[in-house]
């Protein structure tokens, strides 16, 4: 049996192809087989090789010398096991290389999934080397796993950004300014920050920030309190305390902010790099921000609330946001091995449209 990988050529992104690898014909002790049967892509992904190098996205699902595979959040079946207690037919959702299939090697099996304990991913953070069997998982809902793949790491993410804002009391503002609005990301913090604010009468302004082709499309979402394209920074009233949350990393927008603002700018969370081409810039930045990765603070918190506590705390807001995130997005026809270097190549220059969710099936 063969398998297909979608590599990408580490000296010029614009460069992929496919690469044919041979499966094994028998599985070794606890190896799994698994068909990745879909997987979203979002930016999230095209900042996973930018970051590949100095955070470790390459080294998850390692492939030919001088190539990378980069990785995805999707479903995938079992059809071949050598582990005692993972059936072939089972389902799990988790993180797999944008390819056809996937072997892994399961440890700490347990019903609600196990862990891939290939030696080559054990100082990886554990998140993302966790497989959670749909059996079950109180978040998995059949009708909802493009939702699922394309939303739920990045509402996750928000759910912790949201969290933070919370326990650090909003660190002393009131105005919350969130880059690329229009992100998946961007839009669940918005969400989550607006219903606290509902439900706890919070006197928070959500302010997003956007391009100006995507302003109608953050407005009807209803979840900022002001939207401003790049080109209005100056219209933010310069006088009361802001905090920036900035999915973008464009370096010209952070300096418009950084100068705007200057001293009520409170707290600069650095979370996103969407728009990686624009990273550097003549003038230096006069403040840094902090860098924000959800898998550390994810940690923190298990740790605090326990594996379960966290998991019912995330899964209760996911419930709330599929309900409410659900009418605002179009899910696309899942692209296969044919529409895969276009769809890549328009997400790597940011030619998406931020009304759809984009899932791809990959074939051996
Ligand atoms: N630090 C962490 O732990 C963590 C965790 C999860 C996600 N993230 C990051 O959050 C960011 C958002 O990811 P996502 O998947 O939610 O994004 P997404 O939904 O695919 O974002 C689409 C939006 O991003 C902007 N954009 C995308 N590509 C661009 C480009 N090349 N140039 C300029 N603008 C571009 C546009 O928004 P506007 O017009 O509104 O600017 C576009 O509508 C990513 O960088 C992701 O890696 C970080």
């Amino acid at each position: 049996m063969q398998a297909k990988e979608f590599v990408v050529d580490l000296a010029n992104f614009q460069s992929t192809h496919f690469v044919e690898k041979n499966l094994p014909e028998t599985l070794e002790t606890n190896q799994v087989l698994f068909k990745i049967d879909k997987f979203s892509f979002t930016s999230n992904n095209i900042t996973y090789a930018i970051v590949g190098e100095r955070i470790g996205y390459w080294k998850f699902f390692p492939t030919k010398e001088g190539h990378g595979i980069i990785p995805a959040w999707g479903f995938a079946d079992v059809i071949e096991s050598n582990h005692p207690e993972v059936k072939v037919g089972e389902r799990f959702y988790g993180y797999f290389p944008m390819a056809s299939h996937l072997l892994v090697q399961a440890d700490k099996v347990q019903p609600f999934g196990f862990v891939d304990g290939i030696s080559h991913r054990a100082a990886l953070p554990p998140i993302y080397n966790y497989y959670t069997n749909v059996g079950q998982d109180a978040m998995h809902s059949p009708e909802q796993e493009e939702l699922q793949s394309i939303f739920r790491p990045l509402f996750t993410t928000s759910f912790l950004i949201d969290d933070l804002f919370h326990e650090q009391d909003y660190f002393g503002t009131q105005n919350i300014v969130i880059t690329s609005a229009s992100s998946k990301t961007a839009q669940a913090l918005a969400f989550l920050l607006s219903t606290r604010k509902k439900d706890q009468s919070l006197a928070i302004n959500i302010i997003g920030l956007t391009s100006g082709s995507n302003e109608d499309f953050v407005n009807q979402l209803g979840w900022y309190d002001q939207v401003l394209s790049y080109d209005k920074i100056n219209q933010l009233d310069n006088n009361q305390p802001h905090a920036i949350v900035d999915f973008t990393g464009n370096h010209q927008t952070q300096y418009a902010l950084q100068t705007h603002l200057a001293l009520q700018l409170k707290y600069n969370c650095l979370v996103g790099l969407v728009d990686w081409q624009h990273l550097e810039g003549e003038k230096p930045l006069p403040q840094k921000g902090e860098f924000f990765f959800a898998p550390t603070y994810a940690q923190q918190r298990q740790k605090a609330w326990g594996a379960a506590g966290f998991q019912q705390r995330v899964g209760k807001a996911w419930q709330q946001f599929i309900v409410n995130v659900k009418d605002s997005i179009q899910i696309e026809t899942p692209v296969g091995n044919d529409g895969m270097e276009k769809l890549y190549l328009e997400m790597l220059s940011g030619k998406i449209d931020p009304k759809k969710g984009y899932m791809v099936n990959i074939q051996g």
